[in-house]
């Protein structure tokens, strides 16, 4: 049986991990998640330049790590000798990006698992191949969520992986909503991720009659998240799990 349906809706997702308090995308923000008893966690995954998944969200390590230059530009041995937790805390010093498989590894058993193919720049490339290749090292198919913006990546996951749970992501635009529509008649995914400008109970109904589940982003907003709660959300996928944990089991 999948893990998401052992789990009681709606589902928390720790965004990126606990991003609110530890550096996005780390062991040490997933750490945090699981420790506030947050059941899943969304992070995104790209490859670099010798083909390994990484955790990481920009194309550059700029942003986010004492180091500069792109992902696919860079080995994975590079990537491992960057810190990525100083600029948002002494406490974080020295903490790492991780690979997919490190991640995979640590929290199997523990935690769902959003994995975003973030490979936006070159969607055409080996990630889908390479990540189901590890899911399949792994057996692991029943604890993830794929997800993607692009949905040929969610094709081409399903056509690897037939098993896979996957979701749409729509952004908060126009152009988001039309190619959304168009997507659901190549793929049947079984779950969408919009922004959380779509959600209206209206939005949430027509989704539910067409059979998918409704997992939103990012909810940084506790009101919204109370509210998005009383309209029958499926899931809430924000930077402070156990804030939103906590709303979850306001009585209401
Ligand atoms: O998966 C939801 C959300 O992570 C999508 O946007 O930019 O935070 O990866 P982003
Ligand atoms: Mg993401």
């Amino acid at each position: 049986m999948h893990l998401i349906d052992e789990l009681k809706s709606p589902i928390v997702f720790g965004h990126r991990g606990a991003s609110k308090y530890a550096p996005e995308n780390t062991i040490a923000a997933f750490d945090l998640a699981l420790a506030s008893g947050t059941p899943a966690i969304e992070l995104d995954t790209m490859l670099t330049r010798d083909g390994v998944p990484v955790v990481i969200h920009d194309r550059t390590v700029d942003r986010t790590t004492d180091g500069k230059g792109r992902v696919d530009d860079l080995t994975f041995d590079q990537i491992q000798r960057l810190d990525t937790g100083s600029d948002f805390s002494v406490d974080f010093q020295n903490e790492k990006i991780p690979s997919l498989e490190q991640v995979f590894q640590r929290y199997q058993g523990k935690l769902l698992i959003n994995v975003e193919l973030k490979n936006y720049h070159a969607p055409l490339d080996a990630l889908p191949r390479i990540v189901v290749d590890l899911v399949r090292k792994m057996k692991n198919q029943d604890s993830l969520i794929f997800s993607s913006f692009n949905f040929l990546n969610l094709l081409r996951i399903k056509r690897l992986l037939p098993e896979a749970r996957v979701a749409l992501l729509v952004e908060n635009s126009c152009g988001g909503r039309v190619l959304a529509s168009r997507a659901f008649s190549f793929i049947s995914p079984h779950f969408i991720h919009p922004h959380t400008s779509y959600i209206t109970p209206d939005y949430l109904a027509r989704e539910h009659a067409h059979g998918r589940r409704v997992n939103v982003w990012t909810v940084n907003d506790m009101a919204a998240a109370a509210r998005f709660r009383d309209w029958g959300i499926d899931g809430l996928i924000g930077d402070d799990p156990e804030e939103l944990l906590a709303i979850l089991h306001e009585s209401h």
